[in-house]
């Protein structure tokens, strides 16, 4: 790529930006104004990083409506200073009702993971992905269709990353105070549509003993 076209594929989003302004003006000539009094959103979403699973956009949902973190593989690591960050502040300042965990079909992140080629620093990453699978072997081993192996290592490691929120002092502090629901969510890049798993957490007894804080 040249110097010009790399300009203009940059200019693209300058554009793109003027455009959105301008319709969400014309649309609501307060709407700007209005957001920037504050955000009050209800839900924190922890999704992948990957370009086609955009929170706001996959669920029709406008500015100000959904808190977010995305990283690679939507992974809740509880040594992770930036994830925990951001959910302490979801929970205790803006106070959301839901958090939900979207991890998507055709993950790169935990493609990678299933496999044993060295990547880099992110195998360090990956290696969460890779306990997911070692937890439930058994039944990933089983699943001969590479694809279809990944698909339920996607579901499985939503359902682990949905756990590993639950055990949080954050989350069970605020149990302890008011509702919080846990949802475990899986995108299809090939369909658009968001699966439920129906992973539902919201008190201490959904987790085993060991994960739960006396307070
Ligand atoms: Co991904």
């Amino acid at each position: 790529m040249d110097n010009t076209l790399m300009l203009d594929s940059y200019k693209k989003l300058i554009d793109g930006n003027r455009r959105f302004s301008l319709s969400k003006k014309f649309e609501d000539p307060e709407y700007f104004k209005k957001l920037s009094l504050g955000q009050k959103p209800d839900y924190l979403w922890i999704g992948c990083s990957d370009s086609r699973v955009p929170a706001n956009e996959v669920t029709s949902t406008e500015s100000g409506e959904i808190f977010v973190h995305r990283n690679i593989a939507n992974l809740v690591v509880h040594t992770d200073a930036n994830l925990l960050s951001v959910l302490e502040y979801a929970v205790n300042v803006l106070k959301v009702k839901h958090v939900i965990v979207c991890g998507h079909y055709g993950c790169g992140g935990v493609r990678a993971a299933m496999g044993n080629t060295m990547h880099g620093f992110v195998d360090n990453w990956l290696r969460n992905i890779k306990d997911v699978y070692h937890k439930y072997e058994t039944e990933l081993d089983a699943i001969q269709d590479l694809d279809k192996r990944a698909d339920r290592l996607t579901e499985l490691n939503v359902v682990e990353q949905v756990r590993n929120l639950a055990k949080t002092v954050i989350v069970q502090k605020a149990w302890k105070e008011r509702a919080l629901h846990l949802h475990g969510w899986v995108y299809g890049i090939n369909n658009g549509l968001i699966t439920d798993l129906s992973v539902i957490h919201d008190e201490k007894e959904d987790i085993e003993p060991i994960y739960r804080f006396e307070m």
